[in-house]
């Protein structure tokens, strides 16, 4: 099967199984769009990088749908364990796994900012599955979960809060604390100074490596970690955002992952472009 065709996508946020789990709010908002511009908002938010035009209310059921479609194209077991390091307040993963394993499924998450836990808290009451916030590092992973006991691992646009986290905490930013969207700027302008003077070896890439590893550890021989990153085309020409090193994210995780050696292999799913998604299966007897 190729993954997203738009109009099966359509179809699942457009009263099928993923909007039947999605957040009160966003399914009155998608409840409003006739089925024909439902489709074509569903092909401006599988467009990468993503248009100005989007609706955001059709991207994040769009997100969740494509988590959605990755678990069966994966045939990660019904009832899953999930792990999510870096959840914010997103739902995308969390409204996927839910409507996959009709409720079946347990999800963990490690998150670090507090807001975003409360937010998220208030997204996800409706829903069926056993969920876990644990508030800590994803650097302790193994301190808080039984490793080889999980069927996927997903860091859903998560490279870059790892990597701003790191190079914003040494600084003296609590990220724990703050409101996070009005300091991101702050936290990229931070990582793209690190990335330009190679000190992303010393401070980001360890830090990631090591979630990532942990990630591996934590999913059973044969389970899988899914990474997906996305760019907005209106940071095209903006001057303090690293255009090229968001562009690359996941190339860059990639070449982390295998240049260490990692016991993982990668499989490309039809559909899903290696620029902006990684699917990794981690080895029988690997970790
Ligand atoms: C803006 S949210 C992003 C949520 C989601 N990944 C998305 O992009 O939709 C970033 C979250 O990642 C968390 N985070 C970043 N680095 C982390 C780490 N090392 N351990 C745990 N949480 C981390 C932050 O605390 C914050 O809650």
């Amino acid at each position: 099967m190729v993954l997203w065709e738009p109009g099966r996508v359509a179809a699942e946020i457009g009263g099928g199984i993923v909007f039947r789990n999605l957040p009160e709010g966003q399914r009155g908002e998608l409840a409003k769009i006739e089925f024909g511009d439902l489709r074509k908002k569903v092909i401006g938010a599988l467009k990468d990088p993503k248009p100005v035009d989007i609706s955001h209310t059709v991207f994040g059921a769009v997100l969740a749908a494509q988590y959605y479609e990755v678990f069966g194209a994966l045939g990660v077991p019904k009832e899953a364990a999930v792990y999510e390091p870096c959840v914010g307040g997103s739902v995308p993963v969390i409204v996927a796994a839910e409507s996959y394993s009709e409720g079946r499924a347990r999800y963990f998450t490690i998150n670090l900012n507090k807001k975003l836990a409360a937010e998220l808290k208030s997204k996800i009451g409706h829903l069926r599955m056993s969920i876990t916030l644990i508030e800590d590092n994803a650097q302790r992973a193994l301190s808080h979960l039984q490793p080889g006991r999980f069927d996927v691992a997903c860091f859903h646009h998560a490279v870059n809060d790892i990597l701003e986290t790191a190079v914003s905490e040494p600084r003296g930013m609590d990220t724990t604390a703050i409101d996070w969207w009005p300091n991101e700027r702050q936290m990229i302008e931070w990582l793209a100074e690190d990335h330009v003077s190679g000190r992303i070896e010393q401070r980001g890439k360890p830090e990631l490596r090591h979630i990532i590893a942990d990630a591996i550890r934590l999913v059973r021989p044969g389970g899988h970690l899914v990474f997906d990153h996305f760019n907005w085309c209106r940071f095209i020409g903006v001057d303090w955002f690293p255009w090229d090193l968001f562009y690359n994210l996941i190339p860059m995780t990639r070449r982390w992952v295998f240049e260490a050696g990692m016991p993982v292999e990668e499989l490309k799913l039809p559909g899903a472009d290696p620029q902006w998604w990684m699917f990794l299966r981690r080895a029988d007897g690997g970790g």
